[in-house]
């Protein structure tokens, strides 16, 4: 399983020790969760923290906008070093212009579904895609209860891609334990996205550790 860590949980006074920690542990990217106050009910942190975080992190950097307008920003987010960027389909009113600028920029596009967003909307635009973020809580929070309902959505997009062909990954986002990880990885799942998980835990590398052995 590929696991990236969400750095929304972790320690903001002392983000460098966290990120450390991150750099020796076995995860495969670091997630970073923006939040503007307009998309989703709660502001988080923004451009220069994710440059600072580049600086010191070893890790690809797998930026969630949970903005309005993310277009605006791609050019921007390039230049803090981000290797994905992951777009709310829901923000998106030109989704297929979007995703092409991500990838002209250099990097990843990732499309993100709301719990309440079905996977069909992605018929038209899958196979342009490296990854797709399916959301099993509503964004804007750490630490909120898993949605069941997501394990059917990540078996629905697992029979899309392949029908399709497409490269894209999935990755799953909000309530990520070792036992849910456990069912999104049987329906399909790629990556595992967590943070209370992770960085609520006395040993953040054994948290790692579990969520990577899943298989
Ligand atoms: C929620 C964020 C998540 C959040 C997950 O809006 O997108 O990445 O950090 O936190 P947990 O794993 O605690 O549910
Ligand atoms: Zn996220």
């Amino acid at each position: 399983m590929l696991v990236s860590p969400s750095l929304l949980s972790a320690n903001f006074a002392n983000l460098s020790s966290d990120i450390e920690k991150i750099n020796q542990s076995e995860a495969d990217y670091l997630h970073l969760d923006v939040m503007d106050g307009v998309f989703v009910p709660n502001i988080s942190f923004g451009f220069p923290v994710i440059e600072a975080v580049s600086e010191i992190c070893k890790k690809p950097l797998d930026v969630h906008l949970m903005i309005v307008e993310p277009q605006k920003w791609i050019e921007r987010l390039k230049d803090c070093g981000a290797e994905i960027m992951n777009v709310h389909l829901e923000a998106c009113l030109h989704l297929d212009r979007t995703v092409n600028a991500i990838h002209e920029a250099g990097m990843k596009a990732g499309v993100t579904l709301n719990p309440a967003t079905p996977v069909s909307l992605l018929e038209d635009i899958i196979e342009q895609l490296d990854l797709v973020l399916l959301m099993s809580v509503n964004p804007g929070f750490g630490g909120q209860k898993f949605i069941q309902n997501t394990i059917k959505k990540v078996k629905e997009l697992r029979n899309l891609i392949e029908k399709t062909n497409s490269k894209a990954l999935i990755e799953v986002d909000g309530g990520v334990n070792e036992n849910t990880g456990k069912l999104l990885a049987e329906a399909g799942a790629d990556i595992l996205v967590a943070g209370n998980y992770v960085f609520k835990s006395e040993n953040i590398l054994e948290r790692i550790h579990i969520l990577k052995m899943i298989s």
